[in-house]
């Protein structure tokens, strides 16, 4: 089973969505820890009633991101985390993450990328006026949000929605996105080309 280590800033409903399908047997793969930059997270209290370790690293108590992020990978390594799983992790990724797990970073994002990167993926989206929107789970490489897309989700755009309603229809899908692209790169299916991942076919048996 692959060893995952996911971040989360929040309310860690994708989180949960993972350790379900995980769980559920759904995916060859284990939450093995979770940190969280936040203390009072509710993606912590998850992950401890999954009985799953939980750490909340102060990024203010730390001399920087590099040092910050080095702690981090010391718990990843310990926890023998193969794969690092960003949901609803509200910080950019710096050098030691990415020099540690390269190509091994995922994340995902509220909102069809390239479009609206960023802190609000889903009020930008309907500030724009766009009439479909969606998720992405992408690699994560130094920029905000620009790493080769994994998969994606189109999700229409109502005339009423507010930034609620579009975000809750767009989550919907992430909690189905997220545990499928974690299951491709479980089974060894995703090759990264350039900006391109190719995803590769299961041999047709017969
Ligand atoms: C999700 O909608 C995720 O896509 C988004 O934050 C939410 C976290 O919810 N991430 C970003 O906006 C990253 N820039 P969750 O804590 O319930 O998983």
């Amino acid at each position: 089973k692959l060893r995952l280590g996911v971040l989360a800033s929040g309310r860690g409903s994708n989180l949960q969505a993972i350790m379900d399908a995980c769980r559920a047997n759904k995916i060859p793969a284990e939450v093995a820890v979770v940190i969280s930059d936040k203390a009072g997270a509710y993606a912590l209290q998850r992950a401890e009633s999954a009985g799953i370790p939980a750490h909340f690293l102060d990024y203010a108590s730390f001399d920087g991101k590099g040092a910050y992020e080095q702690a981090a990978v010391t718990i990843l390594k310990e926890s023998g985390v193969q794969l690092v799983c960003l949901a609803g992790y509200m910080r950019l990724v710096g050098e030691t993450l990415l020099r540690t797990y390269a190509n091994h970073i995922i994340n995902i994002h509220p909102a069809l990328l390239p479009s609206f990167p960023g802190l609000h993926g889903q009020r930008d989206a309907l500030n724009y006026g766009v009439k479909v929107s969606g998720c992405t789970v992408h690699f994560v490489d130094e920029g905000m949000d620009t790493g080769p897309i994994i998969l994606q989700a189109a999700v229409p755009v109502e005339e009423e929605d507010t930034e609620e309603t579009l975000a809750a229809r767009i989550l919907e899908q992430e909690h189905k996105l997220y545990p499928e692209a974690i299951k491709l790169f479980a089974q060894g299916r995703l090759r990264v080309q350039g900006r391109k991942v190719m995803i590769q076919r299961l041999a047709n048996p017969l």
